[in-house]
């Protein structure tokens, strides 16, 4: 594969100008690095270039804390297999992991040299590899865990607690435990083993393949067969109690509740078979294979919306259990292309939550929009432009409140016949995939046959408060 590359190695811009062929794509034939990011300009070192991550399998050992008032450290040991297929000729290649240490990379059953420079493991290994072909990567690391924060001091990651570990990673924290291509650009599958004291559960995404104890500990196994963006995955360890039960429809459901926890907390998962049923005929059908609730003792602080089993800290209210069951199909199948676009996530799930409390005789989704649109003009919350709020604003307000205003909004101005059709189009065409706030306003205009520049001018990409329409 190393012959004829000299051939291609250049790109002719312009008479006279002429720039190696590495810095105009990834197309390339010539060998080069795989690059340290996605292209993301929110987090420009989350994901990686040169290469398609497709499957992750993971095996972890996890020992929680020893008992109180012992500090929050967990331990970790853990062997990540990530099968990649490079984009172009790799002489190496990067993983995003933040903290722990690796102890060795195998690629193609041969050692490589590894490198950490910040939160980016730099692989170099013994021989090129070529463009198209599935290999290994193989990296046997670990060490302690403790509670690890994202940019704005929330906790995220891996977030130890006093009996396992809440894990929930948006947008970028998957790297504080697997070696992962870290963006929802590069979606994969995953298998991942849990090895915990027995007693404990650990919870993952998808179907349960099984678990076994021996010896004093369990291991379970989970599988994600549909393509999954690494900030959903989780392996939550906890005193859980596991709670098998299948809606009429025959979806599977798996929930994880903290046995520490009082029934109360979990009340508010007592209609997610209805709420299935009710955004099925907004959103077309389920996603994925399975479904599921895991609700902690601990607390990060906030839910997320974990692919197939979404996390609840301490306990799920009935609208955020809507909230993130509606992610399933507005941010999960088709997920941001570029954190700037958070507002689809969730000014969407937002907007279901009230679609959900107006059927369930509750709050109307008028009057939902009435209450965003009472702000008054001067309050800070319309300082935010919501599809483009900085790394620091991913989680304003206004990102939920006033994204769902502007679906409210569009559906006055293209009707609810096109507004109906949209809502099932985007999780349907952009399935297993990406999108950006272009592609959702190139949609909404193909369902309308409406102009909307203006539209999402004034809603999405301006400061200040619209006029009602
Ligand atoms: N996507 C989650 C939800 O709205 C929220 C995550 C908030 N994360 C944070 N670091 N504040 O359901
Ligand atoms: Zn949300």
């Amino acid at each position: 594969m190393r012959s004829g590359l000299a051939a291609a190695c250049a790109v002719v811009l312009t008479a006279g100008v002429v720039l190696p062929a590495s810095a105009a794509d990834g197309q390339s034939s010539r060998p080069a690095p795989g690059g340290s990011g996605a292209g993301d300009a929110y987090f420009p070192f989350a994901g990686n270039g040169g290469y398609d991550a497709v499957h992750y399998d993971l095996d972890l050992r996890y020992q929680p804390p020893a008992a109180a008032p012992a500090p929050l450290t967990g331990q970790l040991t853990a062997v990540a297999t990530v099968t990649i297929v490079p984009t172009r000729h790799l002489t190496s290649l990067n993983l995003d992991l933040r903290g722990l240490t690796v102890e060795s990379v195998v690629v193609k059953n041969r050692p490589a040299s590894f490198t950490r420079q910040g939160d980016e493991l730099v692989i170099t290994p013994k021989t090129i590899l070529p463009r198209g072909r599935a290999v290994d990567v193989v990296v046997t690391y670990g060490g302690a865990t403790g509670r690890p924060v994202d940019i704005e001091g929330a906790l995220y990651g891996w977030v130890t607690t006093r009996d396992g570990a809440m894990v929930a990673s948006e947008p970028d924290g998957s790297m504080t435990w697997y070696p992962v291509s870290d963006h929802p650009t590069d979606k994969a599958t995953y298998d991942v083993s849990v090895d915990v004291p027995a007693g404990l559960v650990a919870v993952g995404n998808g179907d349960l393949v099984g678990s076994t104890t021996a010896n004093g500990r369990t291991t379970w196994e989970w599988s994600s067969r549909e393509p999954m963006a690494s900030y959903l995955v989780t392996a939550s360890v906890g005193n859980y109690e596991l709670r098998q039960w299948t809606t009429p429809d025959g979806l599977l459901n798996i929930d994880a509740i903290d046995r520490d926890l009082a029934p109360a907390a979990s009340a508010g998962l007592a209609q997610t078979a209805e709420m299935i049923a009710f955004f099925e005929t907004r959103f077309g059908p389920y996603p994925f294979s399975s479904y599921g609730a895991i609700v902690d003792d601990d607390s990060v602080g906030y839910a997320l919306e974990t692919q197939t089993r979404p996390i609840y800290s301490r306990s799920a209210s009935e609208g955020t259990v809507a909230h993130e069951l509606a992610h399933q199909w507005m941010g999960n199948t088709v997920s941001p292309e570029r954190w700037s676009d958070i507002w689809l996530n969730e000014g969407w799930a937002s907007y279901a939550e009230w679609l959900w409390s107006e059927h369930d005789g509750r709050t109307t989704a008028a009057e939902n929009f009435a209450d965003v649109m009472a702000i008054p003009a001067t309050n800070a919350f319309w300082q935010t432009v919501v599809a483009d709020p900085g790394p620091l604003g991913l989680f304003a307000g206004a990102v939920y409140d006033r994204g769902a205003a502007t679906l409210y909004a569009l559906r006055q101005e293209i009707g609810a016949t096109a507004f109906d059709a949209l809502s099932v189009e985007w999780p349907t065409r952009y399935k297993d995939s990406v999108a950006t706030t272009d592609d959702f306003q190139a949609l909404a205009e193909e369902l309308s046959g409406q102009d909307l520049e203006e539209f999402f001018d004034v809603w999405v990409w301006t400061a200040g408060k619209p006029a009602l329409p």
